[in-house]
């Protein structure tokens, strides 16, 4: 691999900003400042380092984040901030991208990475992988309710898969609830509330398959999701 390859690769910046580092003589592999950007480099059996630091060649990054509301689950957006926004410039690369999305007001759990193929496999509403969400409801969730969404509801003219509702507290006038959904369709906890004559107040993503929302990791924060546990996502 090349050297101005290899340096955009694990992070360090553009292909262009890469080369600029190269001729500055900040880049060394095996102690010696290189100055090609042409250098081909073993990424696993070379020493390369920028201004001393050893630089580690990684193919895929996991994060997991707490979305606060407000920020928007895109790579770029010209008018809000957003998820990508909330990362260090050391942990920042130009191809992670969220894992779905969750509307600008929800908040929760979402997985960040540049792996293109398992975000596609937790995607796919055939691999069934369940999202659970916590819910603030105005008006009462009932056992109607409960039932309509193991039957599926209509949504523009399409039937939801089986999900589960699980109501915690009920008031006079106000629900709180976690629904299990095995897919992902545009604002969907919302309109199958709303189909049940309710409206969704606030909610939160706390689960995507085996991975949990921690309880400690404050909105706005993320941190990388280990090895065992990408493993198990992928069941
Ligand atoms: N369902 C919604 O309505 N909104 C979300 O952000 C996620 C699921």
């Amino acid at each position: 691999m090349r050297l101005d390859k290899f340096l955009a690769e694990v992070g360090l910046g553009s292909r262009k900003e890469v080369k600029q580092l190269i001729k500055k003589g900040q880049i060394s592999v095996n102690q010696q400042i290189e100055k090609s950007d042409k250098k081909q480099v073993e990424p696993e059996k070379d020493q390369i380092a920028f201004q001393g630091e050893t630089l580690h060649y990684q193919e895929f990054y996991y994060y997991l984040l707490h979305k606060p509301a407000g920020v928007v689950s895109a790579t770029e957006d010209s008018r809000d901030r957003t998820v990508l926004d909330l990362f260090t410039p050391a942990d920042y690369r130009s191809d992670l991208f969220p894992v779905g999305r969750l509307d600008k007001d929800t908040e929760g759990l979402l997985l960040i990475t540049n792996d293109g193929k398992l975000a596609h496999e937790l995607l796919s509403p055939k691999k069934h992988v369940e999202k659970e969400y916590f819910a603030k409801v105005a008006g009462v969730m009932t056992v109607e309710d409960q039932q309509r969404f193991v039957e599926g509801i209509l949504l523009d003219g399409e039937k939801t898969l089986p999900a589960e509702l699980l109501i915690d507290e009920t008031t006079a006038d106000s629900s709180e609830v976690r629904i299990i959904l095995h897919e992902g369709k545009f604002h969907q906890v919302k309109r199958m509330v709303k189909a049940c004559g309710k409206e969704v107040t606030y909610l939160k993503r706390i689960r995507m398959g085996s991975l949990e929302l921690p309880s400690e990791l404050v909105k706005g924060n993320y941190r990388v999701v280990t090895a065992e546990e990408i493993a198990s996502l992928k069941g």
